[in-house]
């Protein structure tokens, strides 16, 4: 994985970032910074920005003003490959996997971003292209296990459940062996069994790896448990940035979740009886209901 220090230059920085579809402001001057090694959430109701955030992050859109730099190095303009390569590693929800390859195979895809060993080489069965093969095996076998998939390794990717499917698909981003991993709701249509256990792997990346993670989830009981620091987006504007505790009580957050219902509804009374959610993760929360109602 990504050595102490290289995670330490890795800081993500996205500055002054505005974007427009056709007159639809997307994105307007939206700045913030990933720390290396934290897990780093982006909240916000629907069409906040985030996935165009996200894009913008990747070199999917180039935004119309600002940048995005890892480690200093500047990202916006580079073709989608060349940030990959640079470290940007993105769990695409609406990839398929290849369902009739086996677990590892499918992270072994994941690889290819950084092989060395072009096509002709590997072809040919040259001495670094077994190398490179052999390492890469080795390396997608820890990744499964970090994800806790060792024991499925020969499962085709088709046979898996939801829960494991989706944790295949952030194994596979992390193949590249990114500095940052971007997570675009990865518990979307989780139980709260599979939500806690990709919670736990989430953590782990952290922890173990070093590598930030850069997560979009209206789960609010995920953000709050795993976030170091949390990005709240409305409307395209950033309309908070702290830690999860600061940002749960910001009357700005409050205010983009709640909507006009803030002064008519006693958020208390909502059977908000959790310990540790206060009102503005309510809010969230119906939210992330209207979510998977789409
Ligand atoms: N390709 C596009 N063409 C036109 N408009 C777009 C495009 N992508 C995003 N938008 C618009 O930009 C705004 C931000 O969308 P974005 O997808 O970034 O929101 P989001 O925060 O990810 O929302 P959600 O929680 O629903 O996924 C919305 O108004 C959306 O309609
Ligand atoms: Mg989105």
């Amino acid at each position: 994985m990504t050595g102490e220090q290289a995670a330490e230059d890795a800081v993500l920085a996205v500055e002054d970032v505005a974007l427009s579809f056709a007159g639809v402001t997307a994105l307007d001057g939206v700045s913030f910074r990933v720390e290396p090694g934290t897990v780093h959430a982006v909240i916000g109701p629907n069409g906040a920005g985030k996935t165009s955030t996200f894009n913008v992050i990747c070199g999917v859109y180039a935004p119309d003003r600002g940048s995005v730099t890892l480690g200093g190095n500047r990202l916006t303009g580079l073709a989608p490959h060349r940030i990959a390569r640079l470290g940007i590693g993105r769990a695409f929800q609406n990839i398929a996997l290849s369902g009739r390859q086996t677990v590892l195979e499918n992270i072994l895809l994941g690889r290819h971003v950084l092989t060395r060993a072009g096509v002709i080489a590997s072809g040919l069965r040259l001495p670094s292209a077994r190398r490179e093969a052999r390492e890469g095996r080795a390396k997608a076998a820890e990744i499964a296990e970090l994800v806790g998939m060792s024991r499925l390794l020969d499962r085709p990717a088709g046979l898996l459940s939801y829960g494991d499917k989706k944790r295949l698909e952030l194994a596979r981003a992390l193949a590249m062996e990114p500095s940052v991993l971007l997570l675009d709701e990865p518990v979307a249509g989780m139980n709260d069994e599979e939500t806690a256990r990709t919670a736990g792997v989430i953590r782990d990346v952290r922890d173990r790896t070093g590598v930030s993670v850069l997560l979009i989830e209206h789960d609010m009981t995920l953000v709050m448990d795993v976030s170091d620091r949390v990005t709240v987006l409305d409307f395209g504007r950033l309309v908070a940035d702290g830690a999860p505790d600061e940002v749960r009580r910001h009357p700005e957050v409050l205010r983009a979740y709640l909507g006009g219902a803030l002064g008519e509804t006693d958020a208390g009374t909502d059977a908000g009886t959790e310990a540790g959610t206060g009102a503005g993760t309510e809010a969230v929360a119906n939210q992330d209901q209207h979510q998977e109602d789409k």
